[in-house]
């Protein structure tokens, strides 16, 4: 199936993908990986949560740490334009029969609960609490030095519905693998921001949360994180890079918090805003789509991902892999 004409006028306007809560069965494991070793910033912290940003983001909060008994995601949350735009997502969604909820959530203006087709939870607001800047505050940065949540990849089992579905809400497609034969997508990155994707949809049993990433200043700065994670005990949680994807052409490193959320450092990618710009199309037999160095992931990469809560994932319907791995 091609990928579809963008919708440059959809019925209500996100602007960016805004954050994400992870469940985590060792609060204290998880503060030392996010935030002694990647250097994310606390902004409120207790017995049961820690919630926490980007050195550049103004917002509370771009990812959320919940004690839990399992390991598990939660809703992939989005900020939206204006508060009537959560009217309008709440209207676009129940035009769908898809299932909505009006939530509390701290630190959040009203909150819209949804969830996609496939039982993706899915969130939308449009006020967060601001915080004071803290970009040029150098004696904060640490870690890897991380800026931003850049985007969340997802496994689908039917990418291509999938795709349509994001694009009537306003996601534009910059670049995806097509299956040459039966001209099926096998996976699409999928952007608001101006950026190559707030959102990536891959090919395999899901919904599941592939991986969530954050922008840092360099690919230094990801050399510099490598170091200190093989010398401060994590580096079995060092799963797949340092290297330059071809998709996106962005500098990345793949690694696995203590419950095997899998986090990716990331930069380096283009602009994208121009409403007339052209998808790029990769062959899924061209390998250097994922690492133009030519380097393969390793397994795990291609088959484990986290459990969103409650949600039981389906078989993808593309069960005919040909070749390679397919994403
Ligand atoms: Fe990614």
């Amino acid at each position: 199936m091609p990928v579809p004409a963008p919708v440059l006028h959809p019925d209500f306007n996100v602007l960016r993908l805004s954050h994400v809560e992870l469940g985590v069965t060792d609060l204290a494991a998880s503060r030392r990986f996010y935030v002694d070793t990647l250097g994310l910033q606390v902004t409120h912290e207790d017995d049961a949560v820690i919630y926490l940003r980007a050195m550049e983001e103004r917002g509370h909060h771009c990812i959320i740490l919940r004690q839990e008994d399992a390991a598990a995601a939660h809703a992939l949350s989005f900020k939206v334009f204006e508060d009537a735009d959560l009217d309008r997502a709440a209207a676009w969604f129940k035009a769908r029969d898809l299932a909505t909820a009006w939530v509390d959530r701290p630190w959040q203006g009203r909150t819209l609960a949804a969830v996609d087709p496939w039982g993706t939870p899915l969130e939308f607001y449009a006020k967060m609490a601001r915080l004071a800047p803290i970009h040029q505050q150098y004696r904060l940065y640490h870690g890897v030095k991380p800026l931003r949540i850049d985007h969340f990849n997802c496994f689908s089992p039917d990418v291509d519905a999938a795709v349509a579905f994001w694009n009537d809400m306003g996601f534009r497609v910059t670049e995806y693998t097509e299956d040459e034969a039966s001209k099926r997508v096998w996976a699409a990155w999928m952007h608001r921001k101006g950026g190559v994707h707030d959102m990536a949809l891959t090919n395999g049993l899901g919904p599941r949360l592939h991986h969530t990433a954050f922008w840092v200043p360099t690919p230094l700065n990801i050399i510099d994180l490598l170091d200190l994670m093989a010398t401060t005990g994590y580096v079995g949680n060092i799963e797949r890079g340092p290297g330059r994807h071809g998709i996106s052409n962005a500098f990345f490193l793949y690694i696995r918090d203590p419950d095997g959320h899998r986090i990716e450092i990331y930069c380096s990618d283009y602009q994208t805003v121009d409403p007339d710009l052209e998808p790029i199309r990769w062959d899924l037999t061209d390998t250097q789509r994922q690492t133009l160095w030519g380097a393969p992931a390793p397994k795990s990469w291609f088959e484990e991902g986290s459990l969103f809560k409650g949600v039981t994932p389906r078989q993808s319907t593309l069960t005919a892999a040909p070749i390679i791995a397919p994403y």
